[in-house]
């Protein structure tokens, strides 16, 4: 635990533009950043690729499995066991097993040290479900951010489509209220703003509005930087 290392905390649901905001906002203040879907994502890989599913019978095996992840971070690219897994990631398919294994207590636990050892000097940039709620409750600023999932679904169809992947508006939509649904139902740390959280809605901002008003709130409560 780190408390004097700097922590903005963005949680929000699917598709909110919680990384795109994250990565900018760190990229600016030069701070480290962490995208702590990606762990629930791996996880859920790993849970494939073993042939486990995320139900209670397989809950302390995905667990042992999220603790010792082969995973290194480099240059943006995602390797576990040495394998670029990126691309396998990104998949919609990925997005609902990480919902489905985040839901079991003991893998939350398994991943809680992984996720608070990225807070360091001179700051980190958390985006997630429970980054102000569980994993850096002290954290100086905790931005909420949501859009209509009208528009989530659209940017989400923008985005497949633009890397050749077809869909429907109307199928994308029906899976992230699905999966809003399940990460906001669950008995651990659900989907939900801290207390102390500012709600921020992008549905009608573009991602350099998002960003300046998460700074000016930032130099609000850092006013010594
Ligand atoms: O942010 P994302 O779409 O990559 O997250 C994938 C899933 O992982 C999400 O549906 C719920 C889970 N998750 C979580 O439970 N807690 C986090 N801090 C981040 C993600």
């Amino acid at each position: 635990h780190a408390p004097e290392v700097p922590v903005i905390c963005i949680d929000g649901p699917t598709a909110s533009g919680k990384g795109t905001l994250t990565v900018e906002v760190a990229r600016r203040l030069g701070y480290h950043y962490l995208d702590s879907g990606t762990l629930y994502r791996v996880t859920g890989l790993a849970m494939r690729r073993a042939g486990l599913d995320a139900e209670p019978a397989h809950e302390a095996r995905i667990a042992d499995l999220a603790r010792a992840l082969p995973l290194v971070f480099n240059e943006g690219k995602v390797l576990l066991a040495g394998e670029d897994v990126s691309e396998d990631l990104r998949t919609e398919a990925a997005g609902m097993d990480a919902s489905r294994v985040s839901a079991l207590p003991a893998v939350r636990a398994a991943l809680l040290a992984l996720q608070r050892s990225f807070r360091r000097l001179p700051g980190l940039v958390a985006d997630g479900r429970d980054m102000g709620t569980v994993i850096f409750p002290d954290a100086g600023l905790k931005v909420y951010l949501t859009a209509s999932a009208a528009h989530r679904a659209e940017r989400r169809y923008k985005q497949l489509i633009s890397k050749g992947i077809s869909t429907t508006i109307d199928s994308l939509r029906a899976d992230l209220e699905a999966r809003d649904l399940r990460d906001s139902s669950r008995s651990v740390a659900p989907l939900k703003p801290a207390p102390d959280a500012r709600l921020l809605d992008n549905s009608h901002q573009t991602i350099e509005q998002s960003v300046v008003q998460v700074l000016a709130w930032w130099q609000e409560v850092q006013p010594f930087e």
